[in-house]
């Protein structure tokens, strides 16, 4: 059985054919899905999926590609949107400092800190993207300390997650953890502790092998399953049940 940490099913890459995708999941073994927002029009449709679908909870967030949108009026919306009962969690937020295009420094943790605020208040758990800017992440979720969440795709070293951890945050493991290039995942998948780690698809993107380069689907995660149990040296059952109880603890879930 799967729970899948991450997805973003409001991308128009399900855009043909969503229905039929997510009314297949429950019989691949997917019991739940938390659909991310990316963009205030993402986070309202995600709400909207969560509505629709029974096994779909939702988190409403601006990520900081679109940063420059955050502002006192996107706030009060994200605030709106999160009194639907199934949203779960702020996200997905952050700090993105991979692409050039993306807004400027200050912007994005302009926007970081306004939505930490926002999870804060609302005492809602919070799902982090952070690429190529660990430090800046860490040291806004530092300023949070009543704030928990999940580090998603997770992509730091070993250190760094041992940092997160210690802040309380749980740790998501993506496709990525299936190529053949990503030791370094396979290291910190190693040293999280079994009642800390989740998986997600993050899909359309990061299919896991042997996939890789698909549209993703919740539930490919069992290629991921595969793999962490792997290299933790437990069984696949254990991974499954331990992932399922994290998540549905974050989001407290209760059935
Ligand atoms: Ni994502």
């Amino acid at each position: 059985m799967i729970f899948d940490s991450h997805a973003h099913y409001d991308d128009e890459a399900f855009d043909k054919d969503r229905e039929k995708v997510l009314n297949g999941l429950n019989d691949k073994g997917v019991i739940g899905v938390l659909n991310c927002g990316a963009s205030l029009e993402g986070a309202r449709m995600s709400v909207e999926l969560s509505s629709k679908y029974d096994f779909i909870y939702s988190a409403v967030g601006v990520h900081p590609e679109y940063a420059n949108i955050v502002n006192e009026k996107t706030i009060n919306e994200l605030r709106d949107l999160a009194s639907y009962p199934k949203v779960r969690a702020i996200g997905e937020i952050g700090l993105d400092y991979h692409n050039d295009e993306n807004p400027d420094r200050e912007i994005q943790m302009n926007a970081f800190r306004l939505q930490m605020g926002l999870a804060k208040e609302l005492k809602l758990p919070v799902v982090i993207h952070d690429r190529d800017a660990h430090k800046d992440t860490l040291d806004i979720l530092k300023e949070f300390p009543e704030v928990i969440g999940t580090v998603h795709c997770f992509s730091g070293s070993v250190e760094f997650a041992r940092e997160c951890l210690k802040l309380g945050y749980y740790i998501g493991f993506t496709g990525v953890i299936t190529f053949k290039n990503a030791k370094k995942t396979s290291e910190v998948a190693k040293i999280v502790p079994m009642d800390r780690i989740l998986v997600e698809t993050d899909c359309p993107y990061m299919a896991p092998e042997p996939n890789r380069g698909k549209r993703n689907q919740s539930d490919y995660i069992k290629y991921i399953i595969e793999k962490i149990s792997e290299v933790k040296g437990k069984s696949i059952e254990e991974i499954e049940n331990s992932t399922i109880f994290n998540i549905k603890h974050l989001l407290k879930i209760n059935r």
